[in-house]
């Protein structure tokens, strides 16, 4: 037997300790490296839980010949991409390998790992331990690793790794877990078949709710449909055409981003496969693309469109009427706000809205905000009134009236959107201008409390709460802390939170003095109120810049107006982009 030594082309120091989130995701390294060698096939084995039984992972690619083993398997941290090209020979695939590192994530999983590998009549074998590795002092190009090579038939290539000793400390192998992960990376791609403990991966490993179907349509044949509708949006969504085993240009969409009910978003949920032998002569010559207005094709999409939107929409109700549910009490306290023969029709528009905004809770609050503040205006209930005027019809039947007037509703709340955009513009100019008073500021911004967040975005200054505040603070803030007093007193109604607002004038900048008069405020009103949740936000031109913003006092925030400015234009402006964009 004949020795062999790493060859070291840059540091080593962490390779060896190189960190990857799982056991999976370390094996997947190496299935990688069997895509990099062209391979067709790879076949991973995990063990029975309980059994000493190594990891195999095996494949059919190039193999390596003695000599290639030793200057480029060897050869640690060396660029294959440098070396190579970016392309593999033989299946002209993109190659993943980058670092020269990969083969280790095996010894991250079990202490030996012994490969054999077989290229042009020759197969060689070659142990790495890891222990023996970390134990020598010696560089590790100074490490004698056991190689042997033996000749075998000129047929025979591929590469076969046995994992043995495997980590105690490390989550026992997960064969669903690793098909998951394999088949988001590979389950579009062709030749390239992956089995891991016998079982080919498919669209069934994508997390998700799966359905499978076999139609038969007229003229075209059996076709093989097989969906998931994920809970994630995905890299390669969309359905895959296959015909003859083999997949047919990219992943398409099938029409379903026409579909009105379905947000676009959701499109990238929908990973689907279909098999249609039938659509063997609407291949293009090089089976890169369906031939165009191919009819078999037409009548595929026909009928395979309404069961994916139909699973689609299934999944997507229940998110939304989950998110539904966290929002709930949010909506329900702006509709008690409208006159009761409104929020019927609020209400609809609402869960409309909500479908085709399907978004991050925190959007969400802004399309809350915006879609009621369009309700209050009076236009929208004009042109209502011609749809139905009982007042107390089934909501359903609101609702369908309503959808005849999707588009007045989205003109209406991109109006809105628009007009909070315009008064945007008004305060910022209003506040770059130094000789304006804090009382002016303050006029402005009495009702919009939108602008300091969606945290507050329905609170409002009540009429009861102002005139005990103010017989309050007429009795305490006399003479000389008269222009002391605290300036703007939300509230809002459900969960009795308050927010209390100071206005310096846009000239002025916060200090800590002004930071600290607030906070008293707010204890003196703690004496008035009882000790209620209760935040401060102070504006100004400025805030001083010594003032560092982690060491604010709790629940209090600062703010120069510009920045109040232009953090609420960033919340208006992706549902302003969403609103004018054609859907
Ligand atoms: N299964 C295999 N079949 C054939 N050659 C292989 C195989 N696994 C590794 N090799 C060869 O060994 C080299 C080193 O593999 P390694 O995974 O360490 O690095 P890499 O793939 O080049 O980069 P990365 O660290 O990003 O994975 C590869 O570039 C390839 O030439
Ligand atoms: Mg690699």
């Amino acid at each position: 037997m004949n020795k062999a030594n790493f060859k070291v082309d840059t540091r080593l120091t962490s390779i060896l300790g190189e960190n990857y989130r799982s056991t999976e995701f370390a094996l997947k390294e190496l299935v990688d490296n069997s895509w990099d060698a062209d391979a067709e096939n790879v076949w991973v084995t995990l063990p029975e839980p309980f059994t000493n039984d190594p990891i195999l992972i095996k494949d059919d690619g190039s193999g390596m010949t003695e000599k290639e083993l030793r200057n480029e398997y060897l050869f640690i941290a060396n660029s294959r991409t440098t070396r190579k090209g970016d392309r593999t020979p033989i299946k002209n695939r993109q190659v993943k390998g980058k670092k020269g590192i990969g083969k280790f994530s095996g010894l991250t999983v079990g202490n030996l790992m012994t490969l054999v590998t077989s290229a042009r009549g020759t197969q060689t074998t070659i142990t790495i331990n890891r222990d023996e590795i970390l134990k020598s002092k010696r560089d590790l190009e100074k490490v004698d690793l056991p190689v042997s090579a033996t000749e075998c038939d000129e047929s025979i290539k591929g590469t076969e790794i046995t994992l043995t000793q495997l980590h105690q400390n490390f989550s026992f192998p997960n064969p669903e877990r690793l098909k998951q992960i394999l088949v988001l990376e590979y389950g579009r791609q062709n030749d390239f078949k992956i089995f891991v403990n016998g079982e080919q991966i498919d669209v069934e490993n994508i997390p998700g709710n799966t359905i499978v179907e076999t139609i038969h349509i007229p003229d075209v044949g059996e076709v093989k449909l097989k969906c998931t509708v994920s809970d994630k949006p995905m890299k390669h969504s969309g359905v895959a055409v296959r015909v003859d085993g083999k997949i047919i240009g990219r992943p398409d969409t099938f029409g379903i981003e026409d579909n009105d009910e379905i947000p676009n978003k959701l499109n990238k949920h929908v990973y689907a496969e279909i098999e249609a032998n039938g659509l063997k002569d609407d291949v293009t010559a090089d089976w890169g693309a369906i031939i165009e207005n191919s009819t078999a094709y037409q009548k595929i999409q026909e009928t395979i469109r309404p069961k994916i939107e139909e699973q689609l929409k299934g999944e997507f109700y229940q998110q939304v009427n989950a998110q539904k549910a966290r929002l709930q009490k949010k909506i329900n306290q702006e509709l008690s706000k409208l006159p009761e023969h409104r929020r019927k029709f609020a209400e609809a528009a609402m869960d409309k809205v909500l479908k085709r905004y399907f978004e991050s809770d925190e959007k969400v609050d802004t399309i809350i905000s915006v879609v009621m503040d369009a309700f209050e205006k009076d236009d929208y209930f004009d042109v209502l009134a011609n749809i139905d005027d009982t007042k107390d019809s089934d909501v359903s039947q609101f609702a369908e009236a309503l959808s005849d007037f999707g588009l007045l509703e989205m003109s209406l709340i991109t109006r809105q959107a628009q007009g909070r955009r315009k008064f945007l513009d008004y305060v910022d100019r209003l506040t770059n201008n130094p000789s304006v008073l804090e009382k002016e500021v303050h006029k402005t911004l009495e009702n919009s409390s939108w602008i300091f967040g969606n945290d507050y975005s329905l609170m409002s200054s009540n009429e009861t709460l102002k005139s005990t505040i103010k017989k309050y603070c007429d009795k305490e803030f006399q003479g000389e802390r008269a222009n002391k007093r605290p300036d703007l007193l939300l509230s809002q109604g459900l969960n009795d939170k308050f927010l209390l607002i100071e206005f310096k004038r846009p000239s002025h900048t916060i200090t800590r003095d002004d930071e600290n008069q607030a906070v008293k405020y707010r204890d003196d009103l703690f004496q008035y109120l009882g000790k209620v949740p209760m935040d401060i936000v102070v504006v100004g031109g400025k805030v001083d810049n010594r003032i560092d913003s982690t060491m604010i006092g709790q629940g209090v925030k600062l703010f120069s107006f510009n920045k109040l400015i232009s953090s609420a234009r960033t919340q208006l402006e992706w549902l302003l982009k969403d609103l004018t964009q054609p859907v």
